[in-house]
């Protein structure tokens, strides 16, 4: 792998081999989401304990202090809304020339397979690859869901990852599930973040899933509302990243989210 593109992936992802990517860009689809309205304010706290901020070019240059000390994985693709036809519709929407110039460790963009719209996202997956690997830049391909997230299960996870992968994905986030989520990861033959999905009724059922889906395979986490919708983010993103990075089990992570919240 040539240095660029492997001195980007080792800023996203640790020594350790894992990682926690902060997601803030569901604005791109969703308008101002709850606890998101004013994105820069809900990431302070919470960014020392990520790896990486996952976000759109216009919420990075309006509201992210071009100071940040961490890697941005740039959202690439779009174009639809929640209100529109089909969320499966997206495109790319950003260039090559902006990517650089918002010097991005990597990038994001959404496949919808089993849709109408597979070919064109899978497509838009293929082009981005082919202009990204000119720049050593890492392309991340979500398995995206649309509306019918937690309805998917393990075989079409495993197809939908094992597809981008073959289509040039560096990394590839998609969402655990509770049966055979193993069989997802070791269909894909690189690495697999969890994205989170609406924000679960406890923590715990968070960290227990998380801490499931590393045993299982996963390098790690690109989880947002579980994280920044809940009354204590910093609380949850601390026992998150001791799940990541040090091993916490769900029992240990919820020790340490009671722990910061109380001191
Ligand atoms: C939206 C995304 C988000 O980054 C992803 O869904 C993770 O956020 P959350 O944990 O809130 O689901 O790709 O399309």
């Amino acid at each position: 792998m040539d240095w660029g593109m492997q001195n980007r992936l080792n800023r996203l992802i640790g020594p350790d081999g894992h990682c926690f990517f902060l997601p803030i860009d569901h604005g791109y689809f969703q308008g101002p989401t709850r606890c998101l309205e004013k994105p820069g304010e809900t990431i302070k706290p919470i960014l020392p304990y990520c790896d990486a901020l996952f976000v759109t070019r216009g919420i990075l240059r309006s509201s992210v202090d071009p100071g940040l000390d961490k890697p941005v994985i740039l959202r690439v693709s779009g174009g639809t809304s929640m209100v529109g036809q089909d969320l499966a519709n997206e495109v790319l929407t950003t260039s090559i020339e902006e990517i650089l110039r918002l010097n991005a460790a990597a990038v994001g963009i959404s496949i919808f397979v089993g849709t109408d719209y597979e070919r064109q996202t899978l497509l838009s997956l293929a082009d981005l690859v082919n202009e990204c690997e000119d720049y050593g830049i890492p392309v991340m391909a979500v398995t995206a869901v649309g509306k019918e997230v937690g309805q998917k299960d393990a075989r079409y996870l495993a197809m939908a990852c094992r597809i981008a992968a073959e289509l040039g994905a560096k990394v590839v986030k998609t969402y655990w599930c509770d049966k055979d989520f193993d069989k997802v990861v070791e269909g894909c033959p690189v690495p697999v973040v969890m994205a989170g999905g609406p924000k679960c009724e406890t923590e715990l059922e968070v960290f227990e899933f998380v801490y499931d889906g590393m045993q299982k395979g996963a390098i790690g986490i690109n989880l947002g509302r579980n994280v920044w919708q809940n009354p204590r983010p910093v609380a949850v993103a601390r026992a998150l990243r001791a799940i990541v990075h040090e091993k916490a089990t769900p029992k240990e992570a919820h020790q340490i989210f009671e722990e910061t919240k109380s001191g």
